[in-house]
């Protein structure tokens, strides 16, 4: 293989297209960034009982995540040592130990290996070796308000300087949305596929010029919908939503953007609102009307929070406003909308996108079934939004194989960011946060190996 000249392929504010065609580039990418990054791998709730367990991938590597007896969270490869069989095939369940199906090596769920059959077919000191046997956890695990993260390497930040002051904010809400101050992951999750380059997607998440062009449809439909509506009737969060795609271009440059260390950014919210008024939590006569996410029941979730942290707090919790938070190289949070999404990378062509909602504790069932919904509206393959997303992505890919053009362009907005005391802030138009993912893709990718 040719050497990679990486250095050469992001320039200031302008990206090769290698960069997201070639194999050999991916690979890179998969041992350099989601190689080093610290990487979503789910949640506290999804094991909450001792043993407990779920399989997921962290990059390319088949991972094993137990809630052991002594209440610890582990995660392991999920190889057996013996002959590098896959030893946990299901995706998640509750188990004392983990049998390997080829040769029934046995191991506990702290990954020991505790059984082996006819051990006297080996040597005499294999008890003593069995030590070093055990299923080989990854190198590092951390959580932050019950939301697990991996890591490959022992290098690097921990993982709250990974994430940062604003991120960790956005994890913070979400966590402060549930009255009893804990999430639950609903069952089931939306994956779908796309023959796209992953990072399209999280490019995609903050380039606010496409919704109303891309989503024209969208918008269209949400307004026949609110047009054959009765003026009280309240209006559903996917169509609120997807008419606020159509916003002119001046008003989604008021809808800020910023750029945040290790290729994180976020975006503030851009729901319409009904008549510009600051509602307040005691306004019970216009309670939901100001949340992206109204659901039978809501005056008494209010309560419920008020009640928890104070009328003041409670208010601030729900008015923290955003919409995308983006966690650098493969998460997106949004605390308002109950999800998070995770890009599961397969090839340079190739990317799934793992979609979860969760339930607020202490919020009634209503709040879930809004979000599930939502869920289905905006993320799923009968959406009106995420299709045309997706569609998008598999012609730029075809696109880019095409002609001697070698470069895409980065530069709206590039003359016009704002420092900030964590990064940098631009217009909603502009394209920072595109900037900002290539120059963290550029730092992770020329570390050496
Ligand atoms: Fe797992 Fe042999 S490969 S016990």
């Amino acid at each position: 293989m040719h050497a990679i000249d990486i250095q050469a392929l992001v320039q200031p504010a302008r990206v090769h297209r290698r960069v997201y065609t070639d194999p050999a580039i991916f690979d890179l990418e998969m041992e350099r960034i989601f190689g080093r990054a610290w990487l979503y791998l789910g949640h506290e709730s999804q094991v909450r009982q001792r043993g407990d367990f779920f399989a997921t991938l962290l990059g390319r590597e088949r991972v094993i995540v137990t809630r052991h007896s002594d209440g610890s969270i582990r995660a392991f490869h999920n190889r057996c040592p013996h002959r590098g069989a896959m030893v946990c095939s299901e995706r998640r369940g509750n188990t004392p130990r983990f049998v390997c199906p080829y040769h029934a090596w046995t191991f506990g769920t702290d990954g020991r290996l505790v059984g082996v059959p006819h051990r006297r077919g080996y040597e005499a000191g294999f008890k003593e070796r069995m030590e070093s046997l055990g299923l080989e956890p990854i190198a590092r695990i951390d959580s932050y308000r019950g939301f697990l993260f991996g890591s490959l390497t022992d290098e690097g930040p921990s993982l709250a300087d990974y994430l940062g002051d604003d991120v960790r904010m956005a994890f913070d809400n979400f966590v402060d949305r549930a009255p009893d101050g804990d999430l639950d992951i609903a069952e089931g999750k939306l994956v779908q596929v796309f023959n796209a380059n992953w990072k399209l997607q999280i490019e995609n998440s903050i380039d606010l010029v496409h919704p109303p062009i891309l989503h024209y449809n969208a918008v269209e439909v949400s307004k026949e919908f609110l047009g054959a509506s009765g003026p009280d009737e309240p209006v559903p969060t996917a169509v609120d939503i997807f008419r606020s795609n159509g916003l002119p271009f001046e008003e989604w440059d008021e809808v800020r953007q910023y750029a945040l260390a290790n290729g994180h950014c976020y975006m503030k919210g851009f729901l319409q609102k009904s008549d510009g008024e600051q509602l307040t939590i005691e306004d019970e006569a216009r309670f939901g009307s100001d949340d992206q996410m109204p659901f039978e029941g809501q005056l008494d979730y209010k309560r419920a929070l008020v009640e928890r942290h104070g009328a003041a707090r409670a208010e601030e919790i729900l008015a923290f406003d955003r919409h995308n938070t983006i966690v650098y190289p493969n998460l997106f949070i949004n605390p308002r909308l109950q999800q998070v999404r995770v890009l599961q990378p397969t090839a340079a062509d190739r990317t799934e996108q793992h979609c979860y909602v969760f339930a607020l504790r202490g919020a009634p069932a209503a709040a879930l079934h809004t979000a599930v919904a939502f869920l289905t509206a905006s993320n799923s393959p009968a959406s009106i939004v995420t299709t045309d997303d997706h569609e998008i992505f598999e012609r730029i890919q075809a696109g880019l194989e095409s002609g001697e053009r070698e470069w895409l362009d980065l530069t709206r907005g590039v003359d016009r960011d704002v420092v900030t005391a964590t990064g940098r802030e631009a217009a909603g138009t502009s394209e920072l946060a595109m900037r900002n993912q290539h120059d963290a893709w550029k730092t992770y990718m020329m570390e050496a190996a």
